[in-house]
């Protein structure tokens, strides 16, 4: 993998930035990550202040490669292994045991760090040539809709953050599959790049739901109810449902839009209609930029018509479900 000489500068800027204790708007094939050396703890605490993320939650630590696994985690199963040799690098997080040395900051002070491989060209080369750890949450204010373009991260942060690697627009546009693999048997804790099909056909057993129980105990903020959220009322429901709310909604006054999944006749004249497209993997990479977009737009309220309910629509579901101030049913 090569990356250009203008590349080559952007990327020894950061690392030097990584270096002072700095942080950095990271691509990745998911989303922008908001970077620090992921041994400097007091980094690590300014991506939480800087992102008004609570204290406690978890960090990933992304490296470059499998060869870094037992940099971070100990005792690691053979699961892991399989899972890294097939999906890395790319979309997927593995929740092992901890090195002593990883820092609370970064695991929150659990005794497990989150690891992930990321594919992006230029996230792949800063990770080799940086040699350590990356602590990097997606690159949003806490609880908003996460960045799929430098651009994004720059709207969400302003001049609070000094150096944003261009990267181009996201290939996959959700984050990435979040596996547990501490337990008896590995467990789904977020759908996401990889699908869970995949996984379960490596690792020839089915993935264990994570239930919602146990959400306090491994305090993953992705789990939490209102996440991903734009700031503009959203509310999702199934295409009939949603073209009747938002036609009284309309019919009260307010400025709506509508936006549906694969385009259909809508028998409201006069709204604002948004398409997205019925494909699952394109649907994701346009998903955040449209919500952005539209919360930008100042509508009263965004009527969004839910992907179908199946397989390939998994990890959308999920942040479409989180991301809903109002769920129709
Ligand atoms: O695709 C991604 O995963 C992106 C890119 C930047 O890599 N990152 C990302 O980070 O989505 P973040 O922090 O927004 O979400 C990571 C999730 C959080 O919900 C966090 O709680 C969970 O991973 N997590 C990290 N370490 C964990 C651990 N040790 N145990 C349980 N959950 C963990
Ligand atoms: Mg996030």
């Amino acid at each position: 993998m090569t990356v250009s000489a203008a590349q080559q500068e952007q990327i020894d800027l950061a690392i030097a930035h990584l270096r002072a204790g700095g942080l950095v708007g990271l691509p990745t094939e998911t989303v922008y990550g908001l970077a620090a050396d992921a041994d400097n703890p007091e980094a690590v605490r300014s991506i939480f202040a800087l992102k008004g993320r609570p204290a406690d939650h978890p960090v990933i630590v992304h490296i470059a490669g499998v060869a870094q696994l037992a940099d971070w985690a100990q005792n690691i199963p053979d699961a892991a292994f399989k899972l890294a040799g097939a999906f890395w690098p790319g979309p997927l997080t593995l929740i092992l045991q901890r090195q002593p040395h990883v820092p609370d900051a970064v695991t929150g002070g659990q005794d497990t760090v989150g690891i992930r491989a990321p594919s992006h060209p230029l996230a792949h080369a800063l990770l080799k040539q940086f040699g350590g750890g990356i602590a990097a949450p997606s690159a949003n204010r806490f609880g908003h809709v996460s960045p799929t373009t430098a651009q994004h991260v720059r709207d969400e942060f302003g001049d609070d953050l000094s150096l944003v690697l261009e990267g181009g627009p996201c290939d996959i546009g959700v984050e990435s599959t979040i596996v547990g693999l501490t337990g008896e048997q590995p467990t789904l804790l977020r759908p996401g790049g990889v699908p869970r099909e995949a996984i379960e056909a490596l690792l020839g057993m089915p993935l264990i739901h994570h239930q919602k129980s146990d959400t306090a105990k491994v305090r993953v903020s992705g789990l939490l109810d209102s996440h991903y959220s734009p700031r503009t009322p959203l509310v999702t429901g199934a295409a009939k449902v949603v073209d009747d709310q938002a036609y009284l909604a309309f019919e009260r006054g307010q400025r709506v839009v509508l936006v549906t999944c694969g385009g259909r006749d809508i028998p409201i004249c006069g709204i604002d209609v948004l398409n997205l497209p019925a494909d699952p993997q394109t649907y994701a990479q346009q998903i955040y930029d449209t919500l952005r977009q539209l919360d930008r737009k100042s509508y009263h309220t965004i009527f969004l018509e839910l992907p179908p309910h199946t397989a390939p629509w998994l990890a959308v579901q999920d942040r479409l479900h989180r991301a809903a101030h109002t769920r129709l049913g």
